[in-house]
């Protein structure tokens, strides 16, 4: 254990005296270690730091002085789609590929009391997204006659309760021995103003999880990596968990990941074409020749507004989260310090425990910073790293607000738009109103098909009838 004055003098130096006094006042003895071991977990030097540049003086970072398009394997390309899809699922039947959930966030827009992967989700059975995932794996355990072990990070905030609902649904089919879950890590939530440190209750620090670029630490001090290596696992298909669109395991896109001549097999991702110059994701970028992604609070009007000759957004490979990336990569950079990865700040609303007043503030305006690392920063620490088109229904239907854009609504209308694609490449008639939007409402389990060609062969309806719900 620390000795209390190191302590004190660590909590001084990064202006957190207000905990000090607070240890001071609180009785009895075991409940102020509790608090001091909570304290304890929390690395000062650093902490100090991120006080100074992220709240007390924050400036956001200029972005970059030359940025181009990044490159991208775009879907109508003139590459070897077939001959890369055939790499992938070599490696894919030989084992050698895993899942990679995030599954670690608050979810606090969601408005769910609960793992996020736990919502239910899917337009018609409303499976919850963990459920649509792990149906997938199982589909294409199938289809491929692999293991694909599926690694999922959580955070101290979920971890009991997604273990519990795995147990209780039975891992949903999927071995469980097949199944790791690990927690990431968390940082200590900051009042916006003063940069101290908040009390979640008289007993514990408020803490956040650390990002979803928090999973490489994790994924290497929580063993997972280690027990990749023991499986013999070389890539991971990383994905996020609020995304039911998510393929859990694309051939042509690992084939790509791990074969083609422009990538390391480090680090790669997956875009879609911008819906508007102003929509809210982060777009692929070529930085001074490295990959990047810049987040769209980062690039200004004019550059996101820039048009190529035929009329398309110049900047418009917008990033969805879903990447590639290897083994060795996550070994490489967890195992130098120079390739920490940054933090980032986030305002946010924090309820907490007044230490002056002992009351519980639930505020009604951002109050607090979180810091937060994302993953998309490991992508140029890759030495080559590719990005790859996907369709924006085929492989993007977000589940991330109550209402409104990226809800459970526009998420399910997604669902089915997909759907009726799937059908409708395979030869099945689907109603359609004036507007092109599905007269129906229909839902594909990832048990039936992970992508349209699953269809072929499966006995399926001629047409489906206008205003149905329909399962498949
Ligand atoms: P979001 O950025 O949407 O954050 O996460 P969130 O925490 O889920 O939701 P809000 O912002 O509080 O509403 C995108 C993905 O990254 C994971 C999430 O679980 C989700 O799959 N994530 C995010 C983590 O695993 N850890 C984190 O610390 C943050």
């Amino acid at each position: 254990m620390t000795q209390v004055s190191d302590l004190n003098t660590q909590l001084v130096a990064c202006g957190q005296d207000h905990l000090v006094d607070y240890l001071l006042k609180v009785t009895p003895d075991s409940a102020r270690d509790a608090i001091t071991a909570q304290l304890e977990t929390i690395d000062f030097n650093d902490l100090g730091v991120l006080i100074e540049k992220y709240v007390r003086n924050y400036t956001p970072a200029a972005s970059p002085a030359s940025i181009a398009p990044a490159k991208y394997y775009s879907l109508d390309g003139d590459w070897d789609r077939a001959g890369y899809q055939a790499k992938g699922e070599e490696l894919i039947r030989a084992s050698k590929v895993a899942c990679f959930t995030v599954a670690g966030g608050q979810g606090s827009r969601l408005g769910y009391d609960g793992p996020k992967g736990c919502y239910p989700t899917s337009c018609v059975s409303e499976k919850p997204l963990f459920q649509i995932f792990a149906e997938g794996i199982r589909r294409s355990q199938g289809k491929y006659g692999a293991v694909i072990p599926w690694y999922i990070m959580t955070s101290p905030l979920n971890h009991e309760a997604t273990q519990a609902f795995f147990a209780k649904h039975d891992f949903f089919g999927l071995e469980s021995g097949n199944v790791m879950f690990f927690e990431q890590g968390v940082m200590p939530s900051l009042d916006a103003q003063s940069g101290q440190i908040l009390m979640a209750d008289p007993m514990h620090l408020a803490t956040n999880p650390d990002g979803h670029g928090g999973a490489f630490k994790a994924l290497a001090v929580s063993g997972a990596l280690a027990d990749m290596k023991n499986r013999g696992i070389e890539h991971m298909s990383y994905f996020q968990v609020d995304n039911p669109h998510a393929m859990v395991i694309d051939p042509v896109f690992l084939g790509l990941h791990a074969f083609a001549e422009e990538s390391s097999g480090e680090f790669s991702s997956k875009m879609v074409a911008k819906a508007s110059w102003d929509e809210k994701v982060g777009v692929f970028c070529d930085v001074d020749g490295s990959t990047e992604v810049i987040e769209y609070s980062d690039m200004s009007d004019e550059l996101a507004k820039q048009t190529n000759a035929d009329g398309q957004l110049a900047f418009n490979a917008g990033s969805i989260a879903i990447h590639a990336i290897g083994v060795e990569f996550i070994e490489k950079i967890v195992s130098n310090p120079e390739y920490a990865l940054p933090f980032h700040r986030a305002v946010k609303k924090v309820s907490h425990f007044d230490l002056s007043t002992g009351q519980t503030i639930t505020p009604s305006e951002n109050n607090a910073v979180k810091l937060e690392k994302f993953v998309f920063d490991g992508i140029p620490l890759a030495s080559k790293s590719i990005v790859v088109e996907t369709g924006r229904v085929e492989e993007f239907a977000p589940v991330k607000n109550e209402t409104g854009s990226d809800s459970i609504v526009s998420s399910k209308a997604i669902q089915t738009e997909r759907a009726a694609q799937w059908l409708e490449a395979v030869g099945v008639t689907v109603p359609r109103k004036a507007d092109g939007s599905v007269d129906a409402t229909i839902e594909i389990s990832t048990l039936t098909a992970v992508c349209s060609d699953d269809l072929k062969g499966i006995d399926l309806p001629d047409a489906i009838e206008p205003g149905s719900t329909v399962t498949l």
